[in-house]
Order: structure tokens, then sequence, then C-alpha cells
């Protein structure tokens, strides 16, 4: 086992700032397409599934190493939770699909990575722990392409990559969709992107807390959450995956997983949404911003696809009047 380090490191690329130009344009243009024709919403992660608040407990007795930020000190904190699946499109929640846990820890005080202070901390995961390409210019120029439909999709991916760099992009497409799915409950979600925990670089996780409970299920994944909130508390430990070097946990390759065998990875707080009805928070969280680059400055985003994400969901809470 490798030990945390703060020996990382950032690279922009002397183009970067046309590249987010672009990023701007081509999320704007896919949520002005979609919002036509399913209303009002987010240009990714359209389809809210769940809602739910509950809290966040940052543990006592953390290594030094962790203690930073949010997780200075051992504490509660409310939170928001928005459970989606991650495209463009309102479809059936049984279409293979990306599917995301955003999380607002709220009732935190400190200096804000966008100047100023904030009073949350977002952590925005997903069921995956590596993005579909290294950085956000294949995954634009896909966007971009599928803006219009899968097929002008697929068929940019063989133009862009040729027919065997195509065909690898999308099994790695496929392969990320068609992932099975235990449900919210029962599975792993990552941040994928790194951020800061004070000088080190780490990936935030959550893991549920023991075998989910045994109760009547339904096939639905939205049903399955709200079936068993509706009958008592669910919990999930928040860990955080630290960086030890570039070539095992790269900042700027979001492609890459992080190998847990070579990496601490350190408990840092538990997560409770306890027994409710989960709809009382639908409205609040449809409207709320999750956003990995408005929290605390202890926690500053890093890489290539934070820096592209900063301005895509800027563009996105824009357009639909968040
Ligand atoms: C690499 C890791 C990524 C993760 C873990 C991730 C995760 C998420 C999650 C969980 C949401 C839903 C937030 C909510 O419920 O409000 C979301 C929304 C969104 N994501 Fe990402 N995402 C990633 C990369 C990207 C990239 C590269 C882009 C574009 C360049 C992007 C663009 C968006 C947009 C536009 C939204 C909607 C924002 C809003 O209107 O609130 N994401 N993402």
């Amino acid at each position: 086992m490798k030990q945390p380090s703060i020996g990382w490191c950032e690279q922009i690329a002397p183009d970067e700032e046309a590249h987010l130009a672009r990023v701007a344009e081509v999320i704007g243009k896919l949520q002005r397409v979609k919002s036509k024709k399913f209303g009002t919403g987010r240009a990714l992660h359209r389809k809210q599934l769940v809602a739910a608040t509950g809290t966040l407990e940052v543990l006592d007795g953390l290594p030094d190493h962790a203690r930073h930020g949010l997780f200075a000190r051992p504490g509660r904190h409310r939170v928001l939770v928005r459970l989606s699946n991650g495209g463009p499109d309102v479809q059936a929640n049984r279409l293979p699909d990306i599917r995301g846990f955003a999380l607002k820890v709220l009732d935190v005080a400190g200096e804000s990575t966008l100047g100023g202070t904030t009073d949350h901390q977002d952590f925005l995961m997903i069921n995956q722990d590596h993005f579909s390409s290294p950085d956000s210019r294949e995954f634009v120029d896909f966007i971009e392409a599928a803006t219009s439909g899968p097929l002008p999709g697929i068929l940019h991916l063989f133009k862009a990559h040729g027919p065997v760099g195509g065909f690898a992009r999308l099994r790695t497409l496929f392969t990320a969709l068609g992932k099975k799915f235990n449900g919210f409950a029962g599975e792993r979600f990552n941040t994928v992107s790194p951020l800061c925990c004070g000088p080190y670089a780490v990936r935030v996780r959550l893991k549920p807390v023991g075998s989910p409970p045994p109760q009547a299920r339904s096939k639905d994944i939205a049903e399955d959450m709200r079936e068993r909130l509706a009958v008592g508390p669910l919990h999930w430990d928040l860990e955080l995956q630290f960086f030890v070097d570039e070539a095992t946990t790269p900042i700027e390759d979001a492609s890459r997983s992080w190998p847990d065998a070579e990496t601490p990875v350190v408990t840092v707080a538990r997560l409770t949404l306890p027994q409710q009805g989960v709809d009382a928070a639908a409205a609040e969280a449809e409207v709320a911003s999750f956003d990995p680059c408005a929290g605390l400055a202890a926690h500053r985003p890093l890489g290539e696809v934070m820096r592209a994400r900063k301005v895509a969901y800027f563009e996105s809470q824009k357009g639909r009047g968040a």
C-alpha cells in the first residue's frame, strides 16, 4: 500500500480557453434542444429519480491527512440528495444509463473556491469508478454529435477515431452504460474527478453500509428507493481515496480507475437517509444547483475534466434559471 502524497499537479493545455468556450456552446445547445422536447431542465442528468434529506456525520479521530475542510472537525450536517439518470433525455429507468448520486452537505462555513464564503459542499458521484474518456474533449465532441440523436453520435466515434478506435470507444461507452446496476441502496458511487482535501488530492466515494434491507422490492430503481425509505433508514460510508503518484492515481486521466489495492482509503463520514416519503424533497432538489466547483476552497476541484465541468454546470444552471 502506497502512502498519501501531496505531489500531484495539474496540466493546463495552451488552447484550453478556446475549448472551454466550446464546452459552454455544446452544453447550451444540448440543453436547448432537449428542453424544447421535455421542458425546462438540466442539460445532463435531466431525469430526477428520487430526492431525499438526511444527515452526514463527520467521524471523530480521523488521520491528519483526512482532517481538512468539511472533515476538519467531527459533527453532523444536514444533506440534500438528488438521484438521477445521467442522460439528457427523460426516458424509462430500465434503459441503460449512468446513474447519478448528488449530495449537498449543508451547515458548512468556510472560504469558497469561487471567492467569498460558502455554506455548503457538494459531491457529485456516478456509479462508475472511471470516466468514459481521459478528458472532456472526447466527451464534448461526442455530446455535440449525439445532440441530434444516438446514430450521429455513433457515426462520429468512427469518423473521429477510425474503425478500430471507433469500435473501442463504442465498446467503452456501452460497457459503462450497460454496467449492472443493483439500485441506489446497493451500489458504490464515485466522484471520479479528483478534488483537494487540503494539500492532498482525493476521489470521494460512497459505499452502502451492511446489506440493503430485505423488504419487498420493485424492479424499478426509483420505486426501489421509495419503498426502502418508506420503511426505514439507509446508510452509506463516505470515503476518501488518496492520490499516491501520477502513474497509479492520475489527476489528468479521468478514464483510469484508482486501484483500491494500492491507495489509502479513509472512511471520513456516515451518510444517513432516515425513513421518509421522498416526494417531500422533490421540488427542492429539482431546482437546486449541485455543483462540484462551488464548495469549500479546501476541496477545490482538480484537473481538466473539473475545469470543463465548471463551465458546463454554469451554462446548464443558467439555461434552467437556477
Ligand atoms: C467525470 C465525472 C463526472 C461526474 C461524476 C458527474 C456527475 C454528475 C451528476 C451526479 C450530476 C447530477 C447533478 C444533479 O443531480 O443536480 C451531473 C450533472 C451534470 N453534469 Fe456531470 N459529471 C461528470 C462529468 C461531466 C462532464 C465532463 C460534463 C461536461 C463537460 C458534465 C456536465 C454536466 C451537466 C451540464 C450537468 C447538469 C448540471 C445542472 O444543470 O445542474 N458532467 N453530473
